[in-house]
């Protein structure tokens, strides 16, 4: 038995050695009830983050004035790309004294770093390609179209594509390890941007046709079958429509056309992808993320960046991608709860690295971190101005991390998003029933414009039976027994605080007007703070 244990002990000991770091300390992601989390430096950790525009990162000076934006408005999170041009400016030649620099400053304002791998793609293009791969088109193939238009996109089907992003990835990984594995600085990583085919929905070069000429692979059919009961319905419904075929070529299986020509593209780019991620796992585990251009409402396959990690192919990129942690949605619609729930479907974790940075993402931040439990939120380019709402949000997130964390996945939060559409919701939590609405609709309070009628939120967290807590703004809380309808719930006690080093700390108790004489819990548009409720019932 001894012999045993310390073989075992011996064996954990190389291991560690030959890694060169406790496996526990590498960020990691963690199933915690039905939602998983983000793990740093041993501790939960939500991203409260802003993605930098994207030529920002590209000096230390550029950045410098920007920090203190940051500051103020809490975030705790830089998204920033890193540019294969600039890091591999010659052939095997790496150059990463930009991104030490960097890191060296993220560190010195306490952030952390997600870092986004411009590679072969950025929204389609491959225009952060460093110049001795534009210019040897012959050795580095590029996409062409349905017209037969070479396009500014290097083509998933060529190895030498492959191998030369690999190589560069390879480089970043183990110098992130190299640099950070004590720090944790970079806490989790994108490959590619915004992978997706454009103008035509599949590329047409002489290696894509005869791909796509071949049987469907047997490891997408095998997929399709071992999972055929839990498939995205919108893809299990264009697979029955030809039969549930199990054998043949993409159009043989999925029919002709521009849906078969995505679907066909999906799996190359994901399996592009895969071969980068699982290789950069292997250098350095942390958790890896692809994100996607939304669909317009209208567009087509070849209209839209096609063949993404879009909700409507995420089989296609699980089956092909196992090593990617997350698919992950990027905002510059409206619709956030209709794409939100289409991407938590499949145990997807959600993260979402891009939203427009409008009036609305405060409200956002705290709708995605209290109904979904998200990993993350994160406005794009951040550096453009110092955004209150945004401030708000993550002061408030920041107050109630420790909260949050210890409730996760447990079903006692939830979270409320109100605009001019929807200006009431209802929440269930224990046994009762909340139903929130949007604050303007009482009334009584001054400056309900057009555009702030859309940052009504909150998130509510059940701290006890009878006890909760609700922090956002623009919200008017009334309460019901669900249980017992003949129960009349009334407020016990409310107060207004702060957590300070985790405490509550009570700054008013609230009754009378404030609580329309024990009828509601409210809190005005503009204000962004928490209230501690505590109910009770009488018939
Ligand atoms: C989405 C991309 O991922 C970002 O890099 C940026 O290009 C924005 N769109 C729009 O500016």
């Amino acid at each position: 038995m001894r012999t045993k244990k310390k073989a075992i002990i011996l064996f954990v000991l190389i291991l560690q050695i030959q890694h060169g770091f406790p496996q526990s300390s590498v960020p990691h992601l963690q199933k915690v009830g039905d939602k998983t989390h983000l793990v740093v430096e041993g501790k939960p950790f939500i991203v409260l983050g802003g993605e930098l525009g994207n030529s920002t990162f590209t000096s230390v000076e550029y950045m410098k004035p920007h920090w203190e934006k940051f500051k103020a408005m809490n975030l705790n999170t830089i998204l920033a790309p890193v540019y294969w041009e600039l890091i591999e400016p010659k052939e095997g030649q790496f150059n990463f004294e930009l991104l030490d620099e960097l890191i060296s400053d993220v560190r010195e304002n306490d952030m952390k770093l997600i870092i986004l791998w411009f590679g072969s793609w950025k929204n389609s293009m491959s225009s952060h390609a460093p110049s001795w791969i534009k210019q040897n088109q012959a050795k580095y193939p590029r996409a062409i179209d349905e017209r037969g238009v070479s396009q500014e996109i290097l083509t998933p089907f060529s190895e030498n594509n492959l191998q030369a992003d690999l190589n560069a990835f390879k480089a970043l990984m183990t110098h992130i390890k190299q640099i950070d594995n004590k720090q944790n600085t970079v806490i989790m990583v994108q490959p590619e941007n915004e992978i997706g085919m454009l103008p035509s929905a599949r590329d047409y070069h002489p290696l894509a046709n005869s791909f796509f000429k071949n049987q469907v692979p047997d490891e997408l059919m095998d997929y399709l079958q071992n999972n055929k009961e839990n498939l995205v319905p919108e893809f299990l419904n264009i697979w029955k429509k030809n039969g549930y075929k199990t054998e043949g070529t993409w159009e043989e299986i999925f029919g002709q056309g521009y849906v078969t020509d995505e679907i066909f593209m999906a799996w190359y780019f994901a399996k592009f992808t895969e071969e980068l991620t699982k290789a950069g796992k292997e250098i350095y585990p942390l958790p890896m993320f692809v994100n996607a251009a939304l669909i317009r409402p209208g567009k087509i396959p070849g209209e839209y960046p096609s063949a993404g990690p879009l909700p409507h192919l995420m089989d296609i990129w699980k089956a092909a991608a196992p090593s990617i942690d997350m698919l992950s949605p990027d905002f510059y619609t409206p619709d956030f709860e209709y794409w939100n729930d289409l991407y938590v479907r499949q145990n997807n974790p959600l993260f979402i690295p891009e939203h427009r940075f409008d009036n609305t993402v405060g409200a956002k931040a705290l709708f995605a971190i209290g109904h979904y439990e998200a990993i993350g939120f994160s406005p794009f380019s951040i550096e453009d101005n110092i955004n209150m709402e945004l401030a708000g949000a993550y002061d408030l997130i920041k107050q109630l991390y420790p909260l949050i964390t210890e409730n996760f996945g447990q079903n006692k939060i939830d979270g409320v998003l109100l605009d001019k559409e929807k200006i009431q919701t209802t929440v269930v939590l224990g046994s009762y029933e909340f139903s929130f609405q949007n604050s303007y609709t009482l009334g009584w309070e001054a400056g309900a414009t057009e555009d702030i009628w859309d940052s009504g939120a909150a998130i509510i967290i059940q701290s006890d039976t009878t006890e909760f807590y609700i922090a956002g703004s623009g919200v008017v809380v009334t309460f019901k027994n669900w249980k017992n309808r003949n129960k009349i719930v009334g407020i016990l006690n409310c107060e207004e605080g702060v957590f300070e080093n985790g405490k509550w700390k009570v700054l008013r108790h609230l009754n009378g007007d404030q609580t329309h004489q024990g009828r509601h819990i409210r809190i005005s548009h503009g204000d962004y703070s928490i209230q501690k409720v505590q109910l009770y019932e009488y018939e």
